[in-house]
């Protein structure tokens, strides 16, 4: 049997790998804590709940345009644009999508073969460089630097487009650091793109609602110079709890629709028609869920950071969103991937290394807050005896 190449490239990503290594250890009678997880610890609201059940009532069963029933296409367009004044999204530029990665894998798909180059973040969300790699296009980190609050920089983004450049891959709020990229940086990236006009550009913007201490999120959608090479990323996992639903959507520029459509076709035909549904019960029902959920992170991300200060050898700035703290672990002496294995095998507490982030992860530990406070205060407790209990290995 021979696969295509592709398959000897492509990489996956290691935090499903430790909540298999979680739940086994669980199910053996360990007590395990999982900071691991990029998944929301809260029910998916009830009246979303209620509105995939309703649907499937009422016979909402069948197949769907590819691209979503045109209510959800009209409801995330009207979203988008009530929150983002001069986004002028259409309905038909938009695509449902069974979860956020489909557009990622779509559109590097669309950009990616051997002998270009996509930027793409380092640490950044691990599938954009295994992605990339499959279709065989150079993948080109862009680093993420602790130095620069976990912002993308402007010039340093741009020092590495060159003529081979296809597509430049943004995210903020960020997995895994949790930073956000302030507004004047990205009016710089996007003013400095003019000088670039064949580059795409595809922005990440899954945990646009998940910002804290009062910072904007500031949506690539806004900028009218790239509209016309902007696809957008986002869905429902993160900001309804809706992990397990597979739902995403994307803005796509008009050049790239019957490109997705026929892909959407030729693969998933469209998404779980109850599911849209409920996604669409979730953008135009009532919003206090998200701010619950949002406030609640925003405890723990406030106990979790001074709590990983407190920790030896262990220091953290104060992520501005995402529910993801990224604490420097490069003075305790151990090598991430080896103390996340250690924590998790010997202390119980599941994190994921720095390095399955990328090569600038090394010197750092994911830690997810998306657990609850109690946990979160246990598990801490743990990492701290651990560390003064163990050498570096
Ligand atoms: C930055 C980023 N983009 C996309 C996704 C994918 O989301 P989904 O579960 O909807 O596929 C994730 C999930 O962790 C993520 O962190």
């Amino acid at each position: 049997m021979q696969l295509v190449d592709g398959f000897a490239r492509i990489g996956e990503e290691n935090a499903f790998a430790v909540l298999a290594r979680a739940q086994e250890l669980a199910s053996a009678g360990k007590d395990v804590i999982n900071l691991g997880i990029g998944q929301p610890d809260f029910q998916t609201p009830a009246h979303i709940v209620e509105a995939a059940v309703q649907a499937l009532k009422n016979g909402e069963h069948g197949y769907t345009p590819a691209t979503g029933i045109p209510a959800l296409k009209e409801a995330v367009a009207a979203e988008l644009n009530e929150r983002y004044s001069g986004a002028n999204v259409s309905p038909d530029s938009v695509a449902i999508v069974p979860g956020g990665k489909v557009t990622m894998f779509a559109a590097i798909l669309m950009f990616g073969e051997p002998g270009v180059e996509i930027l793409y973040p380092d640490p950044g969300f691990p599938i954009y460089r295994s992605m990339i790699e499959f279709t065989g296009a150079t993948p080109v980190p862009i680093p993420i630097r602790e130095s620069n609050g976990f912002a993308f920089s402007a010039s340093e983004t741009l020092s590495l487009i060159n003529e081979k450049t296809r597509l430049l891959i943004l995210n903020s709020p960020a997995n895994p650091c949790g930073g956000i990229t302030p507004k004047e940086e990205i009016d710089k990236l996007v003013a400095g793109l003019e000088s670039h006009p064949n580059v795409t550009i595809l922005s990440d913007e899954i945990y646009d609602r998940m910002v804290y201490d009062n910072e904007q999120h500031t949506s690539l959608l806004t900028y009218a110079s790239i509209k016309d090479r902007l696809i957008l990323l986002n869905g429902w996992s993160k900001t309804y709890a809706m992990t397990g639903w597979r739902l995403g959507y994307s803005i796509w520029p008009d050049e790239c629709l019957d490109a997705m459509r026929k892909l959407a076709v030729n693969a998933w035909s469209c998404v779980n028609t109850p599911a849209q549904f409920a996604a669409l019960a979730a953008i135009t029902g009532p919003q206090d869920s998200v701010t619950t959920m949002v406030d609640t992170f925003d405890e723990r991300r406030r106990y979790v950071v001074e709590a990983l200060n407190q920790l030896p050898g262990v220091s953290c700035i104060t992520p501005k969103g995402a529910f993801y703290a990224f604490p420097n672990i490069k003075d305790t002496g151990w090598q991430s991937k080896k103390l996340a294995t250690a924590l998790l095998e010997e202390a119980g507490v599941a994190t994921i290394g720095g390095p399955d982030f990328g090569i600038l992860g090394e010197g750092y530990l994911r830690v997810s807050y998306a657990n609850s406070l109690p946990n979160i205060k246990l598990a801490v407790e743990r990492i701290n005896h651990f560390l003064n209990e163990n050498s570096p290995a």
